[in-house]
C-alpha cells in the first residue's frame, strides 16, 4: 500500500494517517499479512488452506495465526500454518487469515488475507437434492437423494464416499430406485469410526449434472436394528416382559419403547429410558404393573439411540416381531362381536330396502306376509315414517321459515 506523496497529502487524513508505514514514523508497525495463500480439497470434501509466514516480520515476534470462515465463524488463533475443514462443497466457502504475535485474541491481526474455493462447475439445479445418509445397525450406510429437477430421468447415478479409515475413495455399487427416492447402500462397521465423518458425493456417470455432497457425522443418523422379545410372564400382578437388544449397541446407549395392545387399553405405549432389571444372558427385563392375563396382551419393542452416546436420536428401529400372552377367549368373542353385529345390520337395512322399495310408499300395517318378522320393529318405529311425510312439505316449510327470519331481521 505504497501511495504517491501527493496523493497522500490529498488524502492525508482518510486514507494515510495509520497506514502501512508507507514514508514517516510509524508508531505502532502492524503486523504484516501472510503470504501465499492457497486452499486445496483432499478426499471428497476435506478443504486445506495453507499459507506461509509474512515476510519481514519482527525478530521478536512469535507468530500466530488467526482465521475465520466468511461468516466470522469458527474463529481460531494457532501457530500452525495451515487449517482444515470438512465441509460440503456444495456452497462457495472462505477462509480469511491473519497474523498476530500473541493468543491474544484482542490484539489486532494483520490485515486479513481472503481465499475461496467454488463449488464445481454446473447449473445447481441439475444437482441432486436432500441427500441424506442413515447408518443401519451400525453395519451399512443407506444414502437417499432425489433427482435435481433439471435431471433427465435417465440420468445415470454414482456414489462416491471416503472415511478416515479408507485409504481412497470407493464407489457404491448397489443404487437403486425407492420410490421418488434413488439409493444406494454400502457396508461399513468399523466401530472406531463413530467419532469421525463420512463424506458423501453423488454426481452421473456422463458428467451433465453438477456434483453433491454431504458429510455425515457418524455419531448421528444411526438407526438399530429392532430389539427380539424372548419371553412373556405374567408375575407380582404385572407383565414381565424379556428381550434381546439389538446386537453392535451397549444398552446404555438405547432407548426403548414398549407397546402393550389389549381389549382393555387399546393401545398403550411405554417410553422407558431406565431399564430396572437385567437378567442373565444378555437380556433385559421390564414389568408392567397392573397388565393382566384375563384378555390377550400383544407387545412390541423399538428402540433408539440416545443422547448419552450419540448426538441425534430422531431415529426409531423398526418395531420388533409382535408376541402375545394371555387368554385368547375374550378378544375372541369380541371380535366376534365386532364382525357380527355390522353382518346382522347390512342384513336388516337390506331386507328392509327391498321391502320398501316393493312397496314404494310408506305404509302402515297391516304389514303383509313376509313382513310379519319386523312388525313388532315398525310398530315402534311408527314416529321415524313421519320424517318421511315431512319430507314432502319440505319446500313449503323452508319458505315459512325463510319468511320468519326476515320478519325478525326487520324487527331488528
Ligand atoms: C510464495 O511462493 C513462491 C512460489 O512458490 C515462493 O517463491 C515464495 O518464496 C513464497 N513466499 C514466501 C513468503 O514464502
Ligand atoms: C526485541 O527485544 C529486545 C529485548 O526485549 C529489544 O532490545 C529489541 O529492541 C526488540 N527488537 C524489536 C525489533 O522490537
Ligand atoms: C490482551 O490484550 C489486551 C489489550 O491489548 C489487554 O488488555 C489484555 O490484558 C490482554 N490479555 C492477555 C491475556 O494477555
Ligand atoms: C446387525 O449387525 C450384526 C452384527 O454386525 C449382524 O450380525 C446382523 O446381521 C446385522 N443385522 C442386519 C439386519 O444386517
Ligand atoms: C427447481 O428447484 C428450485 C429450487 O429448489 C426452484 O426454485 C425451481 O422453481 C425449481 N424449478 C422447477 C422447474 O421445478
Ligand atoms: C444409463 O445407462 C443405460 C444402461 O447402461 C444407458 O442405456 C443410458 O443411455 C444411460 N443414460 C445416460 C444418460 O447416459
Ligand atoms: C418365560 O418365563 C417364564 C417365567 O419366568 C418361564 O417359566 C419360562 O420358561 C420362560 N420361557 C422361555 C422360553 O424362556
Ligand atoms: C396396537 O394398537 C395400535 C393402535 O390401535 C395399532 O396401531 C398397532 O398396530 C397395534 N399393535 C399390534 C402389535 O397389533
Ligand atoms: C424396516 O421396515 C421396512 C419397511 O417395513 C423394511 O423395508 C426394512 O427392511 C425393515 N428394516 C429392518 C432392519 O428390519
Amino acid at each position: 500500500m505504497e501511495w504517491p506523496a501527493w496523493l497522500c497529502g490529498l488524502w492525508a487524513l482518510l486514507l494515510c494517517a495509520g497506514g502501512g508505514g508507507g514514508g514517516g514514523a510509524a508508531p505502532t508497525a502492524t503486523q504484516p499479512p501472510v503470504t501465499n495463500l492457497s486452499v486445496s480439497v483432499e478426499n471428497l470434501c476435506t478443504i486445506i488452506w495453507t499459507w506461509n509466514p509474512p515476510e519481514g516480520a519482527s525478530p521478536n515476534c512469535s507468530l500466530w495465526y488467526f482465521s475465520h470462515f466468511g461468516n466470522k465463524q469458527d474463529k481460531k488463533i494457532a501457530p500452525e500454518t495451515h487449517r482444515s475443514k470438512e465441509v460440503p462443497l456444495n456452497e462457495r466457502i472462505c477462509l480469511q487469515v491473519g497474523s498476530q504475535c500473541s493468543t491474544n485474541e484482542s490484539e489486532k491481526p494483520s490485515i486479513l488475507v481472503e481465499k475461496c474455493i467454488s463449488p464445481p462447475e454446473g447449473d445447481p439445479e441439475s444437482a441432486v437434492t436432500e441427500l441424506q445418509c442413515i447408518w443401519h445397525n451400525l453395519s451399512y450406510m443407506k444414502c437417499s437423494w432425489l433427482p435435481g429437477n433439471k435431471t433427465g430421468p435417465d440420468t445415470n447415478y454414482t456414489l462416491y464416499y471416503w472415511h478416515s479409515s479408507l485409504e481412497k475413495i470407493l464407489r457404491c455399487e448397489n443404487i437403486y430406485n425407492e420410490g421418488q427416492r434413488i439409493g444406494c447402500s454400502f457396508n461399513l462397521k468399523d466401530p472406531s469410526l463413530e467419532q469421525g465423518s463420512i463424506q458423501i458425493m453423488v454426481k452421473d456417470n456422463a458428467g451433465k449434472i453438477r456434483p453433491s455432497f454431504n458429510v455425515v457425522p457418524l455419531n448421528s443418523h444411526v438407526k438399530p436394528d429392532p430389539p427380539d422379545i424372548k419371553n412373556l410372564s405374567f408375575k407380582n400382578d404385572g407383565l414381565y416382559v424379556e428381550w434381546k437388544n439389538p446386537e453392535n449397541f451397549q444398552s446404555t446407549c438405547l432407548l426403548y419403547e414398549v407397546e402393550v395392545n389389549n381389549s382393555h387399553i387399546v393401545s398403550e405405549i411405554f417410553p422407558v429410558e431406565e431399564i430396572k432389571c437385567q437378567s442373565s444372558e444378555g437380556r433385559i427385563c421390564l414389568l408392567f404393573p397392573s397388565v393382566l392375563p384375563d384378555t390377550l396382551n400383544t407387545v412390541r419393542i423399538r428402540v433408539k439411540t440416545n443422547k448419552y452416546c450419540y448426538e441425534d436420536n430422531n431415529l426409531w428401529s423398526n418395531w420388533s416381531q409382535a408376541m402375545s400372552i394371555g387368554e385368547k377367549t375374550s378378544s375372541t368373542f369380541y371380535i366376534t362381536i365386532l364382525l357380527i353385529i355390522p353382518v346382522i345390520v347390512a342384513g336388516a337395512i337390506i331386507v328392509l330396502l327391498l321391502y320398501l322399495k316393493r312397496l314404494k310408499i310408506i305404509i302402515f300395517p297391516p304389514i303383509p306376509d313376509p313382513g310379519k318378522i319386523f312388525k313388532e320393529m315398525f310398530g315402534d318405529q311408527n314416529d321415524d315414517t313421519l320424517h318421511w311425510k315431512k319430507y314432502d312439505i319440505y319446500e313449503k316449510q323452508t319458505k315459512e321459515e325463510t319468511d320468519s327470519v326476515v320478519l325478525i331481521e326487520n324487527l331488528k
